[in-house]
């Protein structure tokens, strides 16, 4: 079934493209002028038929080239622009990907370098300083629950290379990606059968639930240690999330189920997805570092995301003015809430229709429900996932839903929350990480913070060392 999308694209667009062009005044002339042409053929003589067409083609070139047909098209064009436009404000979720190096660096200056080649200097350039293990133990979402349907879905994440796949039974196994036999990769041309996984390479076949090999086709017997690593796997609140633990430990909490997305309640109105260079506790300190959000984030979001131009005096009198306050929740331990209440304000009075109140739920090292309560559009719901691809590269998504929230209302807030998520993935692509930070009493949180995720780090936590070349002359 196409969706609304496609339809109002490839039918109603050209439809009304059609409509407006042929109610031109311009091609009213066209559209005359040659009528005759036909009528005539049939009753006059070939030199009679030959001067009219003559003169009738150029009388069709002249209402072609005429200042009020092209006008009309122009009239056309900018209608069409415009209505597109609104239907894709109004109606269309926001889907906003920005690859590595996209955002976050400075790409002035650099002629002829792309921008990888600037991520990448500046990832070997970087000093990452004393950080605390790359693999933090708890649930990442790998997947959204649309994106693994019938095809196995291979991915690189948390020092793993995974694959995703959906059982005929509709239930999601994350299984390692090589098989143990030749170590072929299942996530490419492996093939679904009931709940197993069938390697592409000689079709040994594995359960998703335990990775017992239950199949090798020439085989008289399948022994008991053909198995592959089978991953707690669970899709909640429509992402695929995998259990990672350091010691092989089973999870010890789950993410919670926010009951009106998985009911359907809410709408879904979009997402943004970022790739980071930084070590993955930067991300959710942030939310603890309440200083940083009356500067970083106190400049007009109209300003943009680029840390050299947004801190202009002239544009000062509009600014977002923040309070907030974060703390562990003492019933959950794996738990941290951020209050936030912010409000936009121009010369110190504040707009209403861009006040909120928050709560950002932190559940464990990768997943952050933030709730906004908005006086006038109710509630609306952001769900971020952080999820390390590599040591020091990390995926972040922040995806909206609400119930009552319009369109165009939870668009602005999740794209205003991307323009400012952008300012600190400036700031976190370029910095090095501080494990003794100096800092004053007013920064007291953040230590928290540190203290809180520390137990997400376990004995065998995988470590980054750093090598550089030492240059000697
Ligand atoms: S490599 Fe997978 S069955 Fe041989
Ligand atoms: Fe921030």
């Amino acid at each position: 079934m196409p969706s609304l999308n496609t339809i109002f694209l490839n039918l109603l667009l050209p439809v009304i493209l059609a409509v407006i062009f042929f109610r031109s005044s311009a091609l009213t002339t066209l559209r005359d002028g040659v009528k005759p042409l036909f009528i005539h053929n049939r009753l006059e003589s070939n030199d009679t038929v030959a001067a009219g067409t003559a003169g009738q083609v150029a009388q069709a070139i002249d209402a072609f080239l005429s200042p009020n047909f092209l006008l009309s098209l122009v009239l056309s064009a900018v209608s069409v622009y415009v209505v597109v436009y609104l239907y894709q404000v109004f109606f269309v979720p926001l889907n906003w990907s920005r690859d590595e190096g996209d955002v976050g660096y400075i790409l002035d200056d650099r002629g002829g370098m792309s921008k990888m080649d600037v991520a990448n200097e500046m990832r070997r350039r970087r000093r990452m300083g004393d950080i605390p293990p790359v693999f933090p133990n708890g649930w990442f979402a790998l997947f959204r629950s649309f994106q693994v349907q019938k095809e196995p879905r291979y991915i690189s994440a948390l020092g793993h290379e995974l694959v995703v796949y959906r059982g005929e039974t509709g239930q999601a196994f994350i299984v390692d990606a090589y098989c143990p036999h030749l170590g072929a990769n299942l996530g490419v041309g492996g093939q679904v059968r009931g709940d197993c996984i069938e390697c592409p390479f000689h079709g040994w076949t594995f359960r998703g639930d335990d990775g017992k090999c239950v199949k090798i086709p020439y085989a008289e017997k399948v022994p008991d240690f053909a198995k592959i690593r089978s991953w707690p796997c669970l899709e909640r609140n429509g992402e695929i999330f995998v259990w990672h633990h350091a010691e092989g430990a089973e999870p010890s909490w789950t993410p919670p189920e926010v009951e009106e997305i998985t009911s359907g309640k809410m709408r879904y109105h979009g997402i943004t997805e970022h790739v980071i260079n930084a070590h993955v506790e930067e991300v959710p300190e942030n939310g603890a570092d309440i200083a940083h959000l009356g500067h970083l984030h106190k400049p007009i979001m109209f300003l943009g995301r680029d840390l050299r131009v947004i801190y202009n005096l002239f544009w000062s009198f509009a600014k977002h003015e923040w309070q907030g306050t974060w703390d562990i929740d003492e019933e959950n331990k794996h738990t941290g809430v951020l209050t936030l209440r912010h409000q936009c304000t121009i010369y110190g009075i504040p707009l209403p229709l861009m006040s909120i109140t928050a709560e950002a739920v932190q559940v464990g090292p990768g997943l952050v429900h933030l709730v906004i309560h908005h006086w006038l559009f109710g509630d609306a719901i952001l769900v971020h996932t952080i999820t390390p691809i590599e040591p020091l590269k990390q995926r972040l998504t922040h995806c909206c839903w609400s119930r009552s929230f319009p369109r165009f209302a939870a668009k602005l807030i999740l794209f205003s929350e991307c323009l400012q998520v952008e300012r600190d993935m400036m700031v976190w692509n370029h910095k090095t990480y501080l494990s003794k930070p100096v800092l004053v009493k007013e920064d007291s949180l953040i230590a928290k913070h540190r203290r809180w995720y520390s137990q997400f780090y376990s004995e065998n936590s995988p470590r980054y060392t750093e090598k550089r070349m030492e240059m000697s002359w």
